[in-house]
């Protein structure tokens, strides 16, 4: 049978190349990213959403009734800047509608993403599922401080994951989630602060790609989460 593969928010750096690497070996992929419209089929199984609760709910309900097994879902979807916004540098900083806004995007969305695509994993043979996290997201690692909304929205997204993993452990045996931390990636997202990165540490999206997807197909089923780095080395929640 056809194996499927979804990338959400490819249209994000690591999302594009992510569906690249998964079309490259041979997975039917079908992306999907952010538009003002509801819904629409953007062509060659791209999908356009406005991420809302009904657009979720009709995208995979569309992908569901193309052929193929649900075999890869990665979802990329997230924020650290945006218009009038840095990351925190002081707690005077914290506000609250930002809060919120990164809140909603890192950790709600990819959870609501997973929630609509359960039961298609639920069915899949061998099911590996991806959810952009970042090792900033680890209270054992935590060392420097600032950053708190971004790093507290990717321990929830690590802990709403955690939940799911003992979900999927008794819907589908099969399966196994990864919270993934991709390393410092040449994107939109980390574009203000790859000055102090060391040389040959900031990574082309293409790398963490190929990383990622072969990941995918060598870790094996653990019935528990893992929260893996690029080089597939476990990070301390
Ligand atoms: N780059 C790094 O160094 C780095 C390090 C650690 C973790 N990460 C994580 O990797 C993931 C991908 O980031 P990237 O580096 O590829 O950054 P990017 O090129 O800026 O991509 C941003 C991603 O977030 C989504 N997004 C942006 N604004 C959004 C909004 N308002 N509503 C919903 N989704 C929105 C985009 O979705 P659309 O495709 O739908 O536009 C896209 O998937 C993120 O979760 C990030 O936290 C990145």
């Amino acid at each position: 049978m056809t194996a499927k593969a979804v990338v959400v928010g490819a249209g994000g750096g690591i999302g594009a190349a992510v569906a690249g690497e998964l079309a490259a070996r041979d997975y039917a992929v079908h992306t999907v990213s952010r538009s003002r419209t509801p819904i629409a089929d953007c062509g060659g199984r791209h999908w356009c959403s406005d991420y809302s609760e009904s657009s979720i709910a009709a995208v995979v309900e569309a992908i569901a009734g193309s052929p193929g097994s649900l075999e890869r879902l990665v979802i990329a979807n997230g924020i650290l800047h945006g218009e009038g916004f840095r990351p925190e540098r002081a707690l005077e900083q914290i506000d609250a509608a930002v809060a919120q806004q990164i809140f909603q995007i890192n950790t709600v969305l990819p959870m609501q993403w997973l929630a609509a695509f359960s039961s298609a994993l639920k069915q899949a043979e061998r099911p590996r599922v991806a959810v952009l996290s970042a090792r900033v997201g680890s209270i054992e690692d935590n060392r420097l401080g600032g950053w708190y909304s971004y790093r507290a929205s990717k321990a929830a997204l690590n802990m709403m994951l955690k939940s799911a993993s003992v979900e999927f452990a008794r819907r589908n045996k099969r399966a196994q989630l990864i919270a993934f931390h991709p390393g410092t990636v040449d994107t939109a997202l980390s574009e203000p602060f790859q000055r102090g990165v060391a040389e040959g540490k900031l990574f082309p999206p293409s790398f963490v790609a190929q990383r990622l997807v072969g990941l995918l197909d060598e870790v094996p089923t653990t019935g528990d989460l893992l929260y893996l780095d690029w080089d597939g080395k476990p990070i301390p929640y």
